[in-house]
């Protein structure tokens, strides 16, 4: 069985997209947007005036650029950061290299103020879902098998064909038990993020308001 070519190493000449370079926000909030950036992802501003701003926290010029808005048209639409809710883009992916650098930037937030709208071990990855001061989700993930292609056999068995959303978890648990010695194949494993004496939330049982 062949599988298809996966990157540009792979297949030189095929003329697609070869990577994500950026993203542009239209917003009203843009002191916020940089403060939680600079926070978050350890942005740095690299031009800004009264109409635009750039950030980035890699080798790449720009990551996000910030259209900004006169402050009152803040609450111009009130209803803005509930349409990714029912409609358009739901989120960004961010993949940590481990879930021990998953659970320090959770501490590390956490210290911060900044806090998930949903914690999943979704079966494929281990996720945390943050939003910023518009509302726009970022997924903050980690792989949970080694492989893409144990990912892929994951995707073509039972059990997530009868859980395709995943169990919740509890970061603050899992923080402990990775304190406690715990290795990062148990704490990525179904259920190992929920902690004794509470009742696990799994598949639509995840899935709130909040959460949705
Ligand atoms: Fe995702």
């Amino acid at each position: 069985m062949s599988t298809a070519p996966t990157d540009l190493e792979e297949n030189p000449d095929r003329l697609v997209p070869d990577f994500i370079a950026h993203w542009v926000v239209k917003t009203a909030r843009s002191a916020e947007m940089i403060a939680w950036y600079g926070t978050v992802f350890d942005a740095r501003v690299v031009h800004e005036d009264s109409q635009i701003a750039f950030l980035t926290w890699d080798g790449e010029s720009h990551r996000l650029a910030l259209i900004k808005l006169p402050a009152p048209l803040r609450h111009a639409f009130p209803l803005a950061r509930f349409r990714r809710k029912t409609y358009g883009i739901d989120h960004l992916a961010f993949t940590f290299a481990s879930v021990t650098r998953l659970l320090l930037t959770y501490e590390r937030l956490k210290h911060a103020g900044i806090t998930p709208v949903w914690s999943i071990n979704h079966g494929p990855t281990t996720s945390l879902y943050y939003e910023d001061p518009e509302g726009i989700r970022l997924e903050f993930q980690t792989e949970n098998f080694p492989s893409a292609q144990l990912t892929a056999d994951y995707f073509n068995s039972k059990e997530f064909a009868d859980n395709p959303i995943g169990v919740n978890v509890d970061p603050d648990y899992l923080l402990e038990r990775l304190r406690a010695g715990t290795s990062e194949t148990d704490l990525l494993k179904p259920g190992a993020g929920t902690r004794p004496g509470t009742k696990p939330r799994a598949n639509k049982q995840t899935l709130t308001w909040k959460t949705l």
